[in-house]
């Protein structure tokens, strides 16, 4: 009726939408609002979906935290035999922490430090996917120093455009990720001369929300044809790392995402042949549309030219749409009549910015003060982002599984944020 699909765990029944057996606006009512809430079904079917994808060829789908790093959201995933995908020592120690084994977890990112590699060489680690040459040296020296090898794959930089926004784009010359792919045999020829470092693939990510296939075919092909110079070379390639970055369509009107069968495959035609282990990085395609946020109208408030519906969530909370000018689908939580006539209206938040703003002349069914409405697909990268700007509490959130909930991270009370400050004697 609102012309939009939904996820399958998320529906009106009799009037209300909800969150596989639960209510939302029963969830807004006991836990207050803005909070995130997550279905268990839709992450696990997104990740079995991928699972049978690429049965047919040895993998592992290490989920990529940042999309969403709850504990819960780890430990289910964990249970479904996921492998992780870390950028930072505090995405690693999360990851252990939910129960995944360190083999199971490989570290990405551009800017590792010393201790982060420490750590992870000490807790067990898959592979460092290393991206430049200095970086390469210091692990090595570091290995050197605790008798260790660390396991490597070098994310290689294919100059590709993912055809994504650009503040969300990675895999081409002018990004600052990866080595150039021209420099990849020297790399590797590099490695292979480091006694503490052990070859074990190639790894590369091209970007996130990609809405096209062939950015990625193109970018799987030329890893392709590396590992087959490199195994000429003399390098043992046994895994390759694809990296995440299958889009969502976020407007479901407008947007049609690569089919994730079609992804799986390209990914066995383009790669499949070399007997590799395939690794993928997926974090939105997995978590994005299983989660929502849950928001109250504080005013709809007339402006000289327009109206604003002043809700109680804000930028600081769901930070896309002020970044990336993203948008979220926005829906009542009770479900509209069929004869409401819609109203257009800017949907902004209490921030003190401009950009706190989530949606511009958005049409939505007559709303107003004290309704609740959900922002669609904001399961990735929304707590995740979040930040306590204006100290606004970080928004808690809540995982449904059939008929039962959990809050699955409380909100914080105004004096916990206060007393993490600390005052020096002298003021
Ligand atoms: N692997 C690496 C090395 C990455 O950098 C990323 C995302 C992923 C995997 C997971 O990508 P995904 O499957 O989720 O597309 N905050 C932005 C997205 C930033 C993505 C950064 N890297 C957003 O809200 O759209």
């Amino acid at each position: 009726m609102l012309g939009i699909s939904l996820p399958s765990q998320f529906e009106y029944r009799n009037g209300v939408l909800h969150v596989e057996g639960v209510s939302a606006l029963k969830i807004a009512r006991e836990c207050g609002t803005p909070v995130y809430v997550y279905s268990t079904t839709a992450i696990a079917e997104r990740f079995a979906g991928l699972e049978a994808g690429l049965s047919e060829v040895d993998h592992l789908i290490c989920y990529a935290l940042k999309a969403n790093s709850n504990q819960s959201i780890l430990k289910l995933l964990n249970g479904l035999g996921a492998g992780f995908d870390a950028v930072s020592g505090g995405e690693y120690a999360r990851a252990i922490a939910a129960g995944a084994p360190g083999q199971k977890i490989v570290f990405s990112g551009v800017g590792k430090t010393e201790s982060e590699m420490r750590s992870a060489l000490e807790g067990g680690i898959r592979q460092f996917n290393v991206e430049s040459e200095p970086e390469l040296l210091l692990l090595n020296g570091l290995a050197a120093s605790m008798d260790a090898k660390a396991p490597v794959a070098i994310r290689i930089n294919p100059d590709i455009d993912a055809e994504t926004h650009q503040k969300i784009s990675t895999g081409m010359a002018e990004n600052k990720f990866g080595v150039p792919i021209r420099r990849a045999r020297h790399i590797y020829s590099r490695a292979a001369e480091l006694p503490n470092i052990d070859i074990v693939g190639i790894d590369v990510h091209i970007g996130s929300q990609l809405q096209n296939l062939e950015p990625f075919r193109k970018a799987f092909s030329l890893i392709a044809e590396l590992a087959a110079e490199l195994r000429a070379d003399g390098h043992a390639i046994k895994r390759i790392d694809l990296g995440g970055g299958l889009g969502i369509a976020y407007n479901s009107r407008e947007e049609t995402p690569i089919c994730p069968e079609d992804y799986c495959e390209a990914i066995i035609e383009t790669v499949g042949h070399l007997g590799c282990e395939i690794e993928i990085e997926p974090g939105r395609y997995i978590v994005g549309d299983a989660g929502i946020l849950l928001s109250n109208v504080l005013y709809l408030k007339d402006g000289a030219d327009r109206r604003f519906l002043v809700v109680d969530a804000a930028m600081n909370d769901l930070m896309r749409p002020a970044i990336y000018d993203a948008y979220h689908e926005i829906i009542p939580v009770s479900e509209p009549g069929p004869d409401q006539s819609p109203l257009s209206v800017d949907v902004v938040g209490p921030v003190c910015e401009s950009s706190d703003t989530f949606a511009k002349q958005r049409l939505l069914p007559a709303i107003g003060a004290g309704d609740t409405v959900a922002f669609l697909s904001a399961g990735s990268y929304g707590s995740s982002m979040a930040s306590e700007y204006n100290t606004r509490a970080l928004v808690p959130e809540v995982l449904v599984n059939g008929e039962k909930y959990a809050v699955i991270r409380k909100r914080p009370t105004i004096k916990e944020i206060i007393d993490r400050d600390i005052v020096p004697a002298w003021l």
